[in-house]
């Protein structure tokens, strides 16, 4: 979808790997697959199982998906899945996650809209929700760059990159202008993190140039969360780095009635998932119970990125017609009408294919389809992408971290006698990010893990020497000192690549 590729190559069908999910995984994977037949899609796609999930994890494969599952996905390149299980303690991680970042689908695409026979506030206020979520899907603190550094401290290395956030806020302007969505906004943090969420900002202003039909705002995160309680409809795009999307798009499925009513896609350059994102529901699994909307909503997303938009208009119509008339499974809708369980729910919206909703307009049916031309250049090797090149780095001095219970007075003293004889003078201690010396505060309370700082003297050139005589300070630390990691400060065209401690 991203980047297309000239070695474009259009298909006559498509595969698609299959993974049911566990719980009620498998009893809303049939219900889809059910209603999808009966619209005809199996006419233009074929379903490959992949085994992953519980079966899995069960055999101690701590990936939780067996190696022909794997080549499965990466020959259809598109991957239908219903919900997982995450073990509970053990090794075994999170396997949606492990499909998004082992697959690179970089961007998480979720949409939120108001839906007849979900009451909700908003629907009840007569207040419209039509909305996207576009979320950064790698980097961020979801790298799980996880250390313990001293007996009272853990670190998550939050990662942004440059290419990382042009890719997402590309695909996102891509979207919005396939889709007509006239306003984009980012949501950050770049007022408190004003380098990573301040690169974040930068590259979605950048991808926004080439699209000047789309008009672009920014909205801090938090504002944004009040934002949408309150007033939803404002917004029709938000692009959101990893963790920040995570939580504003649960916060979104809750404005138009639930988890359940949410359909994710999460699209890469060659491989693309599209699931339900609520869970495996194991109170109500093997009881024939569940409602599977999210994940017809979810396949609807899949059968239109792959070009069927009359069999996907067709299906949606159908399912808000059944929505409208009060046709619902037991977790949702209106207590007077009769609860189905989830084969009669599928059986009421295949009966309405054809037909549309009365309340609200329907999606236009298109009279023909074509399915879309995919990526044929399957990548040889893993791919390293770059935004910046050409920059000139210069070292500058270092930041060396310490697991230490020592009083900050104390440190200052042994970090000043080591530097004596070196190109580097201590400039900064800080403690959590806040100054605790040259100056600082009484009140701030200090933990058992600090930054030292280290700049070049007045006398050193800038990039005189590169990162070995930084190695070589932080060896001479080592002798006395448990040192956690060190980084460089370097500048970057003659731009500071480090940020300053809070009261420095
Ligand atoms: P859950 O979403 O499975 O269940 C929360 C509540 O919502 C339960 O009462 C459940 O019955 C209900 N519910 C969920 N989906 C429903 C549906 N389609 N129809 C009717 N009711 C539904 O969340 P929970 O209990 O926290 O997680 C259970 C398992 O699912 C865990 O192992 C978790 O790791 C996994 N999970 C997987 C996800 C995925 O594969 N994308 C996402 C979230 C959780």
């Amino acid at each position: 979808m991203a980047n297309p590729s000239s070695s474009m190559i259009t298909p006559s069908s498509r595969k698609i790997a299959l993974a049911p999910g566990d719980g009620i995984g498998p009893e809303i994977m049939d219900a889809t697959l059910e209603l999808f037949k009966a619209a005809g899609v199996m006419k233009h796609v074929e379903f490959l199982p992949a085994q992953m999930g519980k079966s899995e994890f069960d055999k101690g494969n701590s990936r939780g998906m067996s190696e022909a599952a794997i080549k499965t996905v990466e020959e259809c390149g598109l991957m239908f899945k219903g919900p997982m299980e995450t073990p509970k303690g053990g090794g075994g991680k999170s396997i949606n996650v492990t499909l998004r970042k082992m697959f690179n689908a970089f961007a998480n695409l979720r949409y939120f809209q108001t839906l007849p026979g979900v009451h909700t506030p908003y629907s009840k206020a007569g207040i419209p929700i039509s909305m996207y979520i576009v979320r950064e899907n790698i980097e961020d603190t979801y790298g799980g760059v996880e250390h313990r550094l001293s007996n009272d401290m853990i670190q998550c290395k939050r990662l942004i990159s440059a290419p990382g956030c042009d890719e997402v806020s590309r695909f996102a302007f891509q979207t919005a202008h396939r889709m007509g969505i006239k306003k984009v906004h980012c949501g950050h943090k770049a007022n408190i993190m004003k380098m990573t969420d301040g690169l974040f900002l930068d590259r979605f202003k950048v991808a926004a140039r080439d699209f000047p039909e789309i008009e672009t705002g920014d909205v801090i995160v938090d504002a944004l969360c009040m934002n949408l309680v309150v007033k939803p409809q404002q917004y029709q795009m938000v692009v959101l780095p990893n963790l920040q999307g995570d939580i504003v798009s649960d916060l979104c499925a809750g404005l138009v009635g639930g988890l359940g009513f949410a359909p994710s896609a999460n699209i890469g350059k060659h491989i693309s998932i599209f699931e339900a994102v609520h869970g495996t529901a194991p109170d109500i699994a093997g009881k024939g119970i569940a409602n599977p909307t999210s994940l017809i909503l979810s396949g609807l997303m899949m059968i239109r990125h792959i070009g069927l938009l009359r069999t996907a208009a067709l299906v949606e119509n159908a399912l808000i017609c059944a929505l409208e008339e009060g046709i619902r499974t037991g977790d949702f809708g209106d207590a007077g009408k009769p609860v189905l369980n989830t084969a009669q729910f599928t059986h009421a919206i295949i009966d309405r294919l054809g037909k549309g909703p009365k309340t609200i307009a329907a999606t236009p049916v298109p009279e023909t389809e074509a399915l879309s031309a995919i990526p044929g250049n399957k990548p040889e090797r893993q791919e390293v992408i770059r935004t910046f090149t050409d920059v000139v780095r210069q070292v500058v001095g270092c930041d060396i971290y310490l697991d230490t219970p020592l009083s900050t007075v104390s440190l200052a003293e042994e970090m000043q006698r080591i530097c004596q004889d070196t190109p580097f003078k201590l400039t900064v201690i800080s403690n959590r990010g806040t100054q605790v010396w040259p100056t600082g505060s009484a009140y701030t309370e200090c933990v058992d893990y600090y930054r030292v700082r280290f700049e070049i003297r007045e006398n050193v050139v800038p990039g005189s020497f590169g990162q070995s005589r930084c190695v070589a300070l932080m060896d001479k630390i080592a002798e006395k000192f448990t040192v956690c990691s060190y980084e460089l400060l370097r500048t970057f065209d003659g731009i500071k690549g480090y940020s300053l401690a809070q009261g420095q």
